[in-house]
């Protein structure tokens, strides 16, 4: 009888049998998912040496593209690694040593004008003291299992919903709720689509979930219809998107998109994740695509542009399945977030005149941004004139000789390749507007050197 499971004394001809005996189906996804398992359960470790593809395709009976197929798969997902000498191992699982995030910003400090941060501008969120005066101490919890979400706040926030939530809760940023959305629903070797570019720590969560990613180019309105029908093909369990000032384009969806996309994941079962990660500063109209599809949308939004990142503040709201189990979950880690910070939110959100001061910090971005786009332009850069937010995508002749020259001239930008789905080489730089000087000549003059001439492009708009 075949053991249960594998060994390390397991001659080279008993692994493949042993991995055909973990394989559900005759897949791709699904080898590579039995593969993960055994890396999951200890039964394969670092460095032990995978079958070739031709003896496990042989023992599986299946042809070799299925098994390169997972070996794609895994490769994408920092499981296994090939090379000449050693053939085909396992990697270090979970490594983030070659994440994408890590190569965003430049080191805090370093640099006179650094515009790689993505944050806001800290002279323009709201004043805390009079929310944080008001707040009284005693709102603490008498149990760890009490609701997580003050009642009012949860009130206000399902007022101002785009759709009526079936779930709503509040977690510690947009980032916390994509971590723990993708817990939820995303499991070895899914399927999800993403916009093409994106946000690189979103890139980062879905490889270490092990999922498969299928990138989507984007065009002036949103993504492409034809390319998300094409996507929705390969049976993806979630569609991440940013409805509004997309990191790193500025991109917002248009109404007419939102429909054109809703009418395509009406009929599948994939969940739409929308990360409004701007929200009141965003500079755009939200058409969210939850409005249209309100059981199969969940909607993220940020408190961090507006009112500040340092509230780590998030409302997450929509489809009750995946929700319900965040909460669960998290009632397991964190437990809840801060009822301290999420009255200090409901206070914010209460007095008008932290309403004015976001509007006109919205109105400040948007200048920021157009004058930049307007400076770039008159220099010859072609730079699409729409969008808003805090980023600006400028393509480049080289993203790499790019951030060197502008760093030689104390200007910190971020690269563009961790910003795609495949960071390979990448053609743009991604300036932050948000610390914009008020003189942007010489800005703009550095930025147009190393962004002449720019490359042809493929894709959507903002592709490569
Ligand atoms: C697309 C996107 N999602 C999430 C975040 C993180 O937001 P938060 O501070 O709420 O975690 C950012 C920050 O820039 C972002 O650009």
């Amino acid at each position: 009888m075949p053991s249960l499971y594998y060994t390390k004394e397991m001659t080279g001809l008993e692994l493949p049998r042993h991995i055909a005996s973990r394989v559900e189906e005759r897949t791709g996804p699904a080898v590579a998912a039995a593969i993960g398992g055994m890396v999951a359960d200890g039964s394969l470790d670092v460095g032990d040496q995978l079958p070739t593809v031709r003896a496990l395709a042989a023992e599986l009976g299946v042809s070799p593209s299925t098994v390169s197929e997972a070996w794609r798969i895994l490769r994408d997902h920092g499981v296994i690694e090939t090379d000449r000498r050693r053939g085909t191992t396992i990697r270090r699982a979970g490594s983030t040593d070659n994440s994408r995030y890590w190569h965003v910003p430049v080191e805090p400090g370093t640099l006179a004008l650094d515009l790689s941060t993505g944050t806001p501008d800290p002279r323009l969120l709201p004043a805390l003291e009079t929310a944080l005066g008001n707040v009284h101490v005693d709102v603490g919890a008498r149990s760890y299992l009490d609701e997580p979400v003050v009642p009012e706040l949860a009130a206000v926030l399902g007022a101002d919903w785009p759709f009526p939530p079936e779930a709503l809760t509040v977690v510690d940023g947009a980032q916390d709720a994509l971590d723990r959305l993708i817990g939820a629903i995303v499991g070895f070797g899914d399927r999800v689509v993403v916009e093409d570019p994106t946000f690189p720590p979103l890139l980062d969560l879905l490889e270490l979930a092990g999922a498969s990613v299928i990138g989507i180019d984007l065009g002036d309105e949103g993504p492409c219809p034809a390319a998300l029908a094409e996507a929705l093909r390969n049976d993806p369990v979630a569609i991440f998107l940013q409805p509004r000032a997309h990191n790193p384009t500025g991109v917002s969806l248009t109404a007419e998109r939102a429909d054109a996309i809703a009418d395509l994941v009406r009929p599948t079962a994939a969940l739409v994740i929308e990360d409004d990660h701007s929200g009141a500063v965003a500079g755009a109209d939200l058409h969210s695509i939850g409005t249209r599809l309100p059981t199969q949308t969940i909607h993220i939004r940020s408190f961090s542009k507006s009112h500040g990142p340092d509230l780590r503040l998030a409302a997450v709201g929509g489809a009750s399945g995946p929700i319900d189990s965040l909460v669960r979950r998290r009632q397991l880690g964190p437990s809840w977030t801060s009822r301290l910070l999420q009255r200090v939110l409901l206070e914010l959100l209460s007095d008008d005149r932290v309403h004015r001061d976001i509007v006109a910090a919205e109105l400040a971005y948007a200048d920021r941004r157009r004058r930049l786009i307007t400076a770039l332009r008159a220099r010859g850069v072609d730079i699409p004139a729409v969008g808003s937010g805090l980023n600006l995508w400028v393509p480049v002749r080289d993203e790499r000789d790019a951030a060197v020259a502008l760093a030689a001239q104390g200007i910190g930008v971020a690269p563009g390749s961790p910003f795609e789905v495949d960071d390979a080489e990448c053609h743009h730089v991604r300036v932050t507007i948000s610390a914009l000087p008020n003189n942007i000549e010489e800005l703009a003059g550095a930025l147009a050197r190393t962004s002449l001439t720019p490359p042809h492009r493929t894709g959507g708009t903002y592709g490569r």
